[in-house]
This record gives structure tokens, C-alpha cells and sequence, in this order.
């Protein structure tokens, strides 16, 4: 695993807000000898500080194996340029194979849990410790985490806000719409006070 690169650590008071406004993550997960990534559209803050977030992770998955077995995973934000990624390793399960060698991907290693992170194409990523949950993991597939560590592109985040625009668009985060269809987060607008 390379080390971390362009990356700028993001304060975890501010972890919950890049996942706010609903962007399809990748979920990694290692339990020593194995690694695997898989893409989740489900995911939510629920909690400030700490960060805790509620994910969505199908008790079928390759993916949900391997958390089980090391109690940790990580949540890489992709961006526009990671897209086609993204749906590929959506759509595979790595118990057919290795997804980073299967299609060429580069990890970093997690500064504190040493999980596999993505950042080529991506925006953020951020370590989580699994917040053992029985009854949601059974009953709905929701695995609650708390969030160790973060970071992000300082070119689409920094000082805790997203900053969309025509120059990073290859950042821009991606919503998943259904069946491979995804729209980026480019026309970002700010609400105005109504009075009242
Ligand atoms: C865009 C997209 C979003 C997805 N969202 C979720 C999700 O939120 N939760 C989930 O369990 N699976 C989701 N999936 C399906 C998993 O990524 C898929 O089952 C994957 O093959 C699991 O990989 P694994 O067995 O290697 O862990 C999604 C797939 C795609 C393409």
C-alpha cells in the first residue's frame, strides 16, 4: 500500500458532513489477509460527536464477512472520476477474486485502523470502528460505526465544507439514481433567511 498522499486529515467534528448530502460511498474492509471493497448507496451520519454513522451492508456481502472478522472498515467518498469504479466493484463480489487486483486499484493505509483507503478519484475517506449493533445488523442489514479518522481532497473540502465548482468536477461526489445512473453534487446553492 502506497503512503498517504494529496490528503488533508478533516477535523472529526466535521466527518458527518461528507456524507450529509447522501453520496454512494465504498465501503473497505481487510481482516489481515483478505481485503475487499463494495459500493453502498445507504449510508448516514447519526450522531455528531463522536461521528457515528449508519451504513447499510448487506449480510451477504464478502464485505460484511471481513467487518465481522476485524470489527472495522473504512468510507471512501468517491468522486465523478471514480464513477465507472465505483459501479464496478458494486457489482462483483470479492469472494470471486480480489477487486483491487481485478481492476488495478491503488490503497493507502489508514493512519490509525490501517484499513485499505482509496483516494485516486476520490474526495474523502474516513477509518470506523464497528459499533457492535446484533438486532440492526440482523434484522436490517445497518451496521453503526464511529468514525477514528478522516480525511479529504482539500481541492473539493476544506475548513469543513464542500466546495463544488467547474475545477474539480472530477471530485464532484456521485448519487447513485438507480441501475448505473448517477447525478454529482455540482449545483451546490445556498438557502436564504426567510423572514417570517
Ligand atoms: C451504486 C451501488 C450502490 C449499492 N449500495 C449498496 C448498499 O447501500 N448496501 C448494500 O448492501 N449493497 C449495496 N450495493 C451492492 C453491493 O455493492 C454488492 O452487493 C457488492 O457486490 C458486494 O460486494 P462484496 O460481496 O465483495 O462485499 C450497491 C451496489 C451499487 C452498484
Amino acid at each position: 500500500m502506497d503512503t498517504l498522499s494529496r490528503f488533508k486529515p478533516v477535523a472529526l467534528e466535521h466527518a458527518s458532513r461528507l456524507i450529509n448530502h447522501g453520496p454512494t460511498v465504498l465501503i473497505t474492509s481487510a481482516d489481515g489477509t483478505r481485503q475487499n471493497v463494495m459500493a453502498a448507496a445507504w449510508s448516514m451520519p447519526v450522531e455528531f460527536t463522536p461521528p457515528r454513522i449508519a451504513v447499510v451492508i448487506d449480510k451477504n456481502t464478502f464485505t460484511r464477512e471481513l467487518i465481522h472478522a476485524s470489527g472495522i472498515f473504512g468510507i471512501c467518498v468517491p468522486g465523478a472520476a471514480a464513477m465507472d469504479l465505483t459501479f464496478a466493484v458494486g457489482s462483483v463480489s470479492g469472494r470471486e477474486g480480489d477487486k483491487f487486483a481485478q481492476f488495478n486499484i491503488d490503497a493507502v493505509k489508514g493512519p490509525v485502523l490501517g484499513l485499505p483507503l482509496l483516494e485516486h478519484g476520490i474526495a474523502a475517506w474516513m477509518e470506523c470502528k464497528l459499533i457492535s449493533e446484533k438486532h440492526t445488523e440482523d434484522a436490517y442489514d445497518t451496521c453503526f460505526c464511529e468514525v477514528v479518522s478522516a480525511a479529504a481532497d482539500p481541492q473539493v473540502f476544506s475548513g469543513g465544507h464542500w466546495e463544488f465548482n467547474d475545477g474539480n468536477r472530477d471530485l464532484h461526489t456521485i448519487h447513485h439514481l438507480g441501475a448505473g445512473n448517477f447525478a454529482l453534487a455540482s449545483d451546490a446553492v445556498k438557502a436564504k433567511t426567510l423572514a417570517g
